[in-house]
């Protein structure tokens, strides 16, 4: 059994509620069968997201007792900025309040209406900030990005015949840039290599188009680069992380996920582009100098940054998922293969086989699973789709459940306890039925809406 070993020790623990299951049941009906309307009074293990949901460190809480308080100048900024520099190698940078906030920077700067933005595979929010106002993605993955059980290192690789095909048909004009997703979410955590951000940047210099780099999971990008790419095996995460950041024109991330639990940012070496964008930091999310964060957590994102340098940190998570993986695959539960980051995905396609696409086999697999365990997993299919513009829905190419492992956050016990309550609903698949909506809001339904048992 290859058994992954924590090198941090747990000094802060906070208790947790296993609610009995009558009172799961109740949860449930309040809750419209979403597991994102949960109460975390309702919930056990609560693998719904690593957003915002990692440990902090001893030296990140210790950083953020010695913040500035500044409206602007303040000098927590400063060593933000400095630690921004010395990671990701981007000299301008912008603070945003999160992820989706640089991404409506971003899509409000660049995007009209008839603009396309080619990327590996769309995020929820990133989707929804570019249709907003007025643009379109297309998805580019190489057919094996879609393969859920592969052996395949590089998923999330962006195709690069057809982004030229892509490119010619719409027209370089109409393609303000380019935009890749490091450990791309929404298949699974799956990771692209150096060598294909490479031939992505060749096609962007060809056609003068910017490449933007979507790092909210960068760090395990690079980890797995450096577990996967021969050419980086005896590089440090550092170079790894640099090198893949030298060949975005952007790059702007959640600092929910990389670095810290709250914050985000927008950095470039290109002061032309600094200089477009910064008009748009005070108007949407604050002072330049704090972008909607508190200075704590700009003093905890400085430190988290230089963090993630550190092997021991950032591969605590990714091993874990492998672990569970392993563990869910060894009892015949489907599930995206190669182990990926930010969680273990589950596939609900496959095991919830009985259920249709349009009554969200994912959802209900996720409703599912929080009754019987107090587990609390995220819909990443159908469910989390929006409806195209004549309001038909748009299934997903996976259903998917995601059991997030945030970074240290969980024992080893805790994640054999989700494999074995996942192993006696394998056996019971056949109890799961679909779900209808009974309240479905018109953008992001997936965070609000309310469901019933068909
Ligand atoms: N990009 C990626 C790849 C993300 O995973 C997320 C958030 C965002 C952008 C948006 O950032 O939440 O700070 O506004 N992912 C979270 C998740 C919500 O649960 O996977 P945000």
């Amino acid at each position: 059994e290859n058994i992954p070993l924590e090198l941090h020790k747990v000094r802060v623990v906070q208790k947790l509620n296993l609610v009995p299951i009558e009172r799961r049941l109740k949860a449930l009906e309040e809750g419209g069968y979403n597991t994102f309307r949960l109460t975390t009074n309702d919930v056990f293990l609560d693998m719904l997201t690593d957003s915002g949901t990692n440990a902090m460190s001893d030296n990140q809480l210790a950083a953020m007792m010695q913040a500035d308080d500044a409206y602007a100048g303040s000098q927590s900024f400063i060593r933000l900025q400095k630690a921004v520099e010395d990671v990701l190698g981007k000299k301008y940078f912008l603070p945003v309040h999160q992820g989706r906030a640089a991404e409506n920077i971003l899509s409000n700067a660049y995007i009209r209406k008839g603009s396309l933005i080619p990327m590996n595979y769309h995020f929820t929010t990133t989707m929804a900030h570019i249709t907003q106002y007025g643009g379109k993605i297309a998805e580019l993955l190489y057919d094996e990005g879609y393969v859920i059980d592969s052996d395949h290192p590089f998923k999330g690789n962006m195709n690069i015949e057809k982004l030229e095909d892509t490119i010619k048909t719409h027209g370089a004009k109409n393609i303000p840039f380019i935009r890749m997703e490091a450990s791309t979410n929404l298949i699974g955590g799956q990771p692209f290599s150096i060598k294909n951000l490479r031939d992505v940047r060749a096609i962007a210099d060809k056609y003068n188009i910017r490449v933007v780099l979507d790092a909210s999971l960068l760090g395990e990008n690079a980890y797995l680069v450096h577990l996967r790419e021969d050419e980086f095996k005896e590089s440090s995460l550092g170079d790894i992380i640099k090198t893949m950041t030298d060949l975005a024109d952007i790059v702007y991330f959640s600092a929910r996920k990389l670095s810290s639990s709250r914050g985000g940012g927008i950095c470039t070496n290109d002061r032309d582009i600094y200089q477009e964008l910064e008009a748009l930091i005070p108007l949407f999310e604050g002072f330049l100098t704090y972008g909607g964060i508190s200075v704590r957590e700009i003093e905890s994102m400085a430190v988290g940054l230089y963090e993630t340098l550190d092997e021991t940190m950032i591969r605590q998570s990714p091993d874990f998922i492998a672990y569970l993986v392993n563990s869910l695959d060894a009892y015949g539960i489907s599930t995206v293969k190669p182990a990926g980051v930010l969680g273990a995905h589950v596939n609900a396609m496959e095991i919830c086989d009985h259920i249709p696409q349009k009554e969200y086999p994912a959802g209900a697999l996720a409703a599912a699973l929080y009754l019987i365990s107090g587990v609390r997993g995220m819909e990443r299919g159908t469910l989390s789709n929006q409806r195209d513009e004549y309001g038909n829905e748009t299934l997903a190419d996976m259903e998917l459940v995601r059991l997030a492992v945030p970074r240290r956050v969980f024992t080893l016990s805790q994640i054999k306890y989700v494999a074995d309550r996942m192993a006696w609903l394998y056996d019971n698949r056949k109890l799961i039925g679909g779900l209808r909506f009974v309240y479905e809001p018109p953008v992001l339904r997936f965070f609000m809406g309310g469901l019933e048992p068909v």
